[in-house]
């Protein structure tokens, strides 16, 4: 099935619609990986503008192919405005694992949003995609997203994996974070 025909599974919690990606996403999108900030700990430098983002947006549109990855603009419920994104990858079916990733605008910070927008993706992927292993790769000083990880369950599990992640000209070392679904 290709990610034109695949049914998107979008799915609501009480502040988020987590949908697929449209072009009007831009803006919202660009406020995340636009922000120097925002994307310093991820695997790929900032969009230097609009324009670059709008690829984005319209390559994660495509990210739709449940039996390999999944990406869900999380959009407010009430204004269906983008805020963040979250997404799974690298889905191996038989083996019953993936690894998520995600983000969120500065300005929503601090309000449980992403938490919440994660939860509901792992629920998915648990009890719809019988996903048993979901790995979360974050770079050790991404304190923030320690944090989310390990309120939703995951767990320390090794690391660091050295120069796993190239950005342009260097190299990044993440630790891995995992949960296990029982
Ligand atoms: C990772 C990231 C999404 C975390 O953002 P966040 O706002 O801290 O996460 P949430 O939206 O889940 O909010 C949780 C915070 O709100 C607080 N909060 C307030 N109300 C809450 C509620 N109802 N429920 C849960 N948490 C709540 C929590 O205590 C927590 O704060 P704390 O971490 O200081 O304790 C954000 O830092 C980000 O986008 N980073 C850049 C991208 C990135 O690095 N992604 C990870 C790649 S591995």
């Amino acid at each position: 099935m290709t990610g034109q025909t695949a049914i998107f599974p979008g799915m609501v919690t009480q502040r988020l619609r987590l949908r697929r990606f449209e072009a009007k996403d831009d803006k919202g999108l660009h406020a995340c990986l636009g922000d120097r900030e925002l994307v310093q700990y991820w695997d790929f430098a900032p969009c230097r503008n609009i324009q670059e983002t709008r690829g984005w947006v319209r390559a994660l549109a495509k990210v739709a192919q449940p039996e390999d990855a999944i990406a869900w603009a999380v959009a407010d419920i009430k204004t269906d405005e983008c805020i963040g994104m979250v997404n799974y990858h690298h889905r191996e079916a038989y083996s019953r694992k993936l690894e998520i990733g995600y983000i969120l605008q500065a300005e929503y910070h601090g309000r449980g949003l992403m938490t919440e927008a994660v939860q509901k993706v792992m629920t998915h992927c648990v009890q719809q995609l019988k996903t048993r292993r979901i790995a979360a790769i974050i770079h050790p000083d991404n304190a923030p997203s320690i944090r989310l990880a390990t309120r939703l369950g995951f767990e320390f599990e090794g690391g660091p994996l050295r120069d796993y992640w190239r950005v342009g000209d260097s190299f990044m070392s993440p630790i891995v974070y995992s949960f296990i679904a029982s």
